[in-house]
């Protein structure tokens, strides 16, 4: 369907370029950009966009902020990296701001989103053998149907995407996986004794923006508390203001046994992500047990602290929750034939296209594209909309225009 030939020479170039190259483990847009400030971005040949994935939710504070700017080089001058081999005067800055804002004992900061995944599973599995007395090497986690949580080898031992596990294994043992949603089932899987963590993320991102009934949380939570299990919430595209609250799980009062922080932690500067827990779980691990190279670095948590306090200051979470409900209004009152559902919390929404063809979603990306805006779909039929967060209604009226543009557009094209 995508003809790269048909780009112009210079996109053209930097495609060929990956394709050649690069590994095929992605399947990108035909769009090579170059530049990015605020809501917008910009090809390599001066045509502007609004981004409307931002780099899957990390970079909830905009493109290139300035404030962000001048932290990286700023830091950038002074200290980068020491390892933890030594002290650094920038991360206990770090995890006592974000231990304070969040109302947990201690901080344990890593890289990429699935590293902190990583860290709170082996922190869950600690816990269960040296605090809840589960036999060793016994202990389960359980987890949900149709997550995302990342792509290392454990991690995808519990995916239930045939893509993203196939051919990978053997298999992590120790996962028990429920239907998302469903409080029975997770009633019925906590009866096992040797269960020690339930790992959920509070909206289904990856999945097309899966939201569970109001309630499922809060719930979730009790029933992790009446048997002593830990309540995981991966928050790592949820929060941070995504869904209109600073967490998603604030919703419905939820404080998370574990969290985990990591995409606009860092606004888009460079991979940062913590685990935040309290004493009784953090401290089972000990010295020489877990760690990184870069996590916690001086660079990373002089970011992290000014990525958050942008978002504080700047009020995202109360902007995302206003504009997230009026775009999802407009765009319901589109009454478009082409889409199926809408759904979403704040400014993480997705469209489910209704359309027999299955490249149906990819085209409509393409006519956005074509008109000045970037989406991407995720398992075939679902296109999320999750704009920066300091977007204006302004820019949202422009964007809601360019969608029922793009769906007119799509109405009329013949795809076969
Ligand atoms: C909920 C969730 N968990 C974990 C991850 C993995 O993060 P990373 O790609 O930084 O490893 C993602 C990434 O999309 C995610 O959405």
């Amino acid at each position: 369907m995508i003809d790269i030939h048909s780009t112009n020479q210079l996109t053209g170039h930097f495609i060929e370029l990956e394709e050649q190259y690069g590994a095929h483990n992605y399947h990108p847009l035909p769009v090579v950009l170059s530049r990015g400030q605020g809501v917008y971005v910009w090809d390599v040949d001066g045509k502007r966009y609004y981004d409307f994935l931002s780099g899957y939710s990390a970079l909830n504070q905009g493109h290139c902020h300035p404030r962000l700017v001048n932290a990286l080089i700023d830091q950038a001058q002074k200290l980068t990296l020491t390892s933890r081999a030594f002290y650094n005067d920038r991360l206990g800055i770090f995890e006592q701001f974000l231990a304070q804002l969040f109302g947990y004992d201690r901080v344990l900061p890593m890289n990429t989103g699935v590293e902190a995944v990583e860290t709170a599973l082996k922190l869950a599995r600690k816990w269960a053998y040296e605090v809840k007395g589960i036999p060793d090497g016994q202990a389960k986690i359980v987890v949900c149907e149709n997550n995302f949580h990342g792509r290392t080898l454990n991690v995808i031992s519990f995916s239930t995407d045939p893509q993203a596990r196939n051919g990978f294994g053997p298999y992590m043992p120790g996962y028990v996986i429920i239907p998302y949603n469903d409080i029975d089932a997770l009633e019925r899987a906590l009866e096992d004794p040797y269960v020690a963590a339930f790992l959920v993320e509070p909206i289904q991102g990856e999945a097309g923006v899966i939201v569970p009934d109001s309630g499922y949380l809060s719930q979730a939570k009790s029933c992790c508390e009446a048997h002593r299990v830990l309540f995981i919430a991966d928050e790592i595209q949820t929060g941070l203001g995504r869904t209109g609250k600073m967490l998603c799980c604030d919703y419905e009062q939820v404080k998370p046994d574990i969290l985990i922080l990591g995409k606009a932690l860092s606004g888009g500067m460079l991979p940062i992500s913590a685990v935040l827990a309290n004493d009784e779980v953090m401290l089972t691990i000990r010295p020489g047990e877990h760690g990184s190279t870069f996590g916690g670095n001086p660079l990373a948590s002089r970011i992290a602290v000014e990525a958050v306090q942008i978002i504080l200051d700047e009020a995202l979470p109360e902007r995302a929750a206003q504009l997230g409900s009026y775009f999802r209004e407009r765009l319901q009152a589109l009454s478009s034939p082409l889409i199926r559902v809408i759904r979403g919390k704040g400014l993480l929404n997705a469209v489910v296209v209704d359309h027999p063809h299955p490249e149906a979603a990819w085209q409509l990306c393409l006519l956005m594209r074509d008109r000045g805006l970037l989406a991407k779909p995720t398992h075939g039929d679902r296109i999320r909309f999750a704009p920066p967060l300091i977007i204006t209604r302004e820019q949202i009226d422009e964007c809601l225009a360019i969608i029922e543009d793009s769906l007119h557009a799509l109405e009329h094209i013949s795809l076969d």
